[in-house]
């Protein structure tokens, strides 16, 4: 059988390299680390990057006369720095010497990256190294190298170098380039003992230290060996060189373990003290590994996911479980992070957050609802800001930046570079304003899923009545239409920012917003009844709502404008029927990649928001959000008849207009065509699999995943292709018949209840495994099951 836990790749292909990093990235949540060689340096072919939960550093540069202004996701310094060299040979480098034979592979069960490979050096001498790599899962703070190093055909002098280097900069995203890019300050380097050296360096503007502890030791047939050591130090660099004698045949072991520091962690005197401290007490690399696999074990226990349908699915799959968990694991509940776009993988999209946690809290939530919580409070404790932001823009309420970094202000760029045209463009895609309902959105479901009422009540209803008062002073009384409007934002398709020829930034009622707006307010008014009444009070003074906003509120949610192109479609925004119709066939005969539209027009000159033409799944959002229940339930509080008519009309249209720009449209695709084309969504599902795996956007990947949508895919599955929905009263299970997927097994936590389901195309067994209380409520096409603890049952599917 076919290891599903292992990424293979066989031999050295330099051009792939960058993407082969970004994926076979380690990394705990708190720090990770491109799968970058341990020998190489940043180049044309390798970028060994090492990014920090939370890392952040704002920088100026000078663009044509005008100064601006980025909050960057800073490269730390590099602790993978490792090489050799036989006496009077070159240091290892891939790119001139002769490679006799490379293999990596990434084992996600147990968390290692190992490289086998085999070198011949200019004067004939082959040596043959495995290099194990580890980012510990359990020690957040330990990383380790183990390298096994045979001279095959020689024996003799040779000599290690081991270092930690701060002299890094931000360099992954040729875009950037132009951009300042230096963003660490050398703050000094020590040698702590013989094979024992540190590295100390803060950001330049946030302030963030980093402290870097390293030891180094070499061992044959298990026993220490005494190599002469020499420790080399410069500005930013501290290096260690062992040299040793060598013999022909024999296997050498030597062992990097790292500790790493930041001035932002808990319970530490000095990152410099906890970091010294670390690599005495961390153990070897046995030691390390072990702590580290049980952990993973753990995570994967709660979080895989079996399904039956072709090995690479389930490796693929496995291996969108595996970057979630180096992105954001169990380590950083309590740190004051979110969740990273693009990963802790790369420079892409500067380490921002954008609202991509709506497709990553689903999976979360039914899993490890600790960490949604401790994600949540990264919008909670940066309100103030949110506050700010609204009252500058004569709002209510708390307004959240579309982009969000350190501390909560708007961080999307001003300008950004089209590199087809080689022009800076003004960025305006940060009236995405509906980034405050998925906040309002994913702080309702993490509730559904775990009835986390002390959360609800202190925090979750501050946030959710603030956005509801934000969305309050966004909407204007139309009294012709008599509905409520909502002027002057961006939807999810970035593509349109404003209406050909008007210099007024912005759209007019764009349908995902002013619906998403809608079903805050009638959520407001549900938290308001079902919290408790001192808090309620609470509430309503502090925020200033009084019960004529209630009343408002309610007045809005019924009668919020929807656009419609015709009968049964409705329209992304206001006036979008009157855009001229995108010529498809002949861009797509014209350029072989169209994916990002809005470059390709920019580039000759032209815009998109000329055009029906979409970057993304917008007005089908609503389909993939809410469950048909609840859609239905909205659309009849805003007096719109819904009607399948509706749904399937409205995702024919705009299918035919979308050109998948982002990853997380295939998401949105293949999950609302589940129901009308089988086969279609099944292929758009397969693209979110392989999305990153092979780079399908062309060079993306390279600069991080897109976690979005690999979470997404993870969500596909238990969502829409088992038929799993959190509901008020159970949760339910009605799984659709499926032409593609023949088993699917998977864990999840529903309000603090463990169940195990298992479906394949017979039936559908459930098993209430653990729990808090003794019975949970489980609805099986459309009856409610009470499951006592330990019990199982099997329902026949036909
Ligand atoms: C998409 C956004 C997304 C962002 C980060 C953009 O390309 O259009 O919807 O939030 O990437 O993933």
């Amino acid at each position: 059988m076919k290891d599903n836990f292992s990424i293979v790749y066989e031999g050295w292909k330099p051009e792939k390299q960058k993407l082969r990093e970004a994926l076979c990235t380690l990394g705990n949540g708190y720090i990770a680390t491109r799968g970058a060689a341990e020998e190489s340096r940043s180049d044309d072919v390798n970028y060994p990057g090492t990014y920090l939960a939370g890392g952040f550093n704002r920088a100026k540069t000078e663009l044509s006369g005008k100064m601006i202004e980025n909050e960057d996701f800073v490269n730390f310094p590099n602790w993978l720095c490792l090489n050799f060299r036989a006496e009077g040979g070159a240091w290892l480098n891939l790119h001139s010497q002769k490679i006799l034979a490379y293999r990596q592979r990434l084992d996600m069960k147990c968390g290692i990256l190992m490289r086998e490979f085999r070198v011949e050096d200019e004067d004939g001498r082959i040596t043959a190294i495995t290099s194990k790599r580890i980012v510990s899962m359990r020690d957040k703070h330990i990383a380790v190298i183990h390298w096994s190093l045979t001279p095959e055909n020689w024996s003799g002098k040779i000599e290690f170098r081991s270092g930690l280097d701060g002299n890094v900069i931000n360099d992954n995203v040729a875009r950037y380039r132009e951009l300042e890019n230096r963003h660490l300050e050398p703050q000094g380097t020590e040698k702590i003992d013989d094979n024992a050296i540190f590295l100390f360096v803060s950001t330049r503007q946030s302030r963030i230290f980093m402290a870097q502890a390293a030891r180094t030791s070499l061992y044959h047939n298990e026993s220490e060996m005494s190599p002469v050591i020499t420790t080399n130090q410069r500005e930013g660099y501290i290096e260690q060189v062992l040299r040793v004698e060598l013999e022909e045949g024999k296997t050498y072991t030597l062992e990097k373990v790292v500790g790493i520091y930041t001035s932002r962690d808990r319970a530490i005197s000095e990152p410099g003290v906890e970091a010294k401290k670390s690599i005495k007490r961390a153990g070897r690399f046995e030691e390390i590994s072990f702590r580290h696999e049980e952990a993973l074990k753990t995570l994967w226990n709660r979080a895989d996911i079996g399904i039956i349908n072709g090995d690479s699915n389930q490796q693929l799959l496995r291996l969108h479980i595996f970057h979630l968990l180096q992105t954001v694991s169990t380590n950083i509940i309590g740190m004051d992070v979110g969740v990273p776009s693009r990963g802790l993988h790369g420079e892409g999209y500067r380490g921002h957050i954008f609202w991509d946690e709506l497709y990553i809290f689903p999976f979360l939530n039914l899993r490890f609802p600790d960490l949604t919580r401790s994600l949540l409070m990264y919008r909670y404790y940066r309100i103030e800001e949110a506050r700010f932001a609204a009252k500058e823009d004569g709002k209510k309420g708390a307004m959240y930046p579309w982009q969000s970094g350190s501390n909560g202000r708007e961080e999307t760029q001003v300008v950004h570079l089209n590199p087809q045209s080689g022009n800076w463009i003004p960025d305006n895609t940060h009236l995405q304003r509906h980034i405050n309902s998925a906040i309002a959105y994913n702080i309702w479901n993490y509730y559904l899923t775990t009835e986390d009422q002390q959360f609800l009540s202190y925090f979750g209803a501050e946030m959710f009545l603030s956005i509801a008062q934000f969305w309050e002073s966004m909407t204007s009384y139309n009294e012709e239409k008599d509905r409520y409007e909502i002027h002057g934002v961006v939807g999810p398709d970035e593509y349109h920012t404003s209406y050909p020829d008007s210099d007024q930034l912005g759209l007019n009622n764009n349908a995902y917003t002013n619906v998403m707006a809608a079903w805050v307010m009638q959520k407001a008014l549900h938290i308001v009844e079902i919290i408790e009444k001192s808090r309620r009070r609470e509430l309503m003074k502090e925020l200033h709502i009084q019960e004529t906003d209630l009343e408002l509120w309610q007045d809005i949610s019924t009668k919020m404008y929807v656009p419609f192109i015709e009968e049964d479609i409705i329209a992304q925004f206001e006036g979008y029927e009157k855009l001229d119709e995108f010529p498809w066939e002949e861009y797509r005969n014209k350029y072989e990649n169209i994916h990002r539209l809005d470059r390709v027009l920019e580039n000759e000159g032209d815009s998109p928001n000329r055009y029906k033409a979409s970057k993304q799944a917008d007005v089908l959002m609503l389909f993939y959000l809410f469950t048909k229940t609840e859609i239905q339930r909205i659309f009849k509080n805003l007096g719109i008849e819904y009607s399948e008519e509706m749904v399937s009309k409205s995702i024919a249209y705009y299918r035919e207009r979308t050109s998948h720009g982002s990853t997380l449209s295939r998401v949105v695709f293949s999950w609302i065509l589940l129901k009308y084309d089988q086969q279609q969504s099944w292929d758009n599902f397969e693209t979110v699999l392989i999305s990153d795996f092979e780079d399908i956007q062309g060079g993306t990947t390279p600069e991080g995943i897109h976690l979005g949508a690999m979470a997404g895919s993870l969500d596909l599955v238990q969502r829409a292709f088992l038929g799993l929905e959190v509901g008020e009263e159970a949760l339910w299970i009605d799984p659709p018949m499926l032409d593609h997927l023949k088993k699917i097994s998977l864990r999840v936590q529903y309000r603090r209840h463990w169940i195990a389901v298992s479906l394949d195309d017979k039936k559908l067994t459930i098993t209430f495994e653990t729990g808090w209380k003794n019975e949970v409520k489980i609805g099986v096409k459309g009856k409610i099951f009470e499951f006592k603890l330990g019990e199982v049952r099997e329902f026949l599917l036909n």
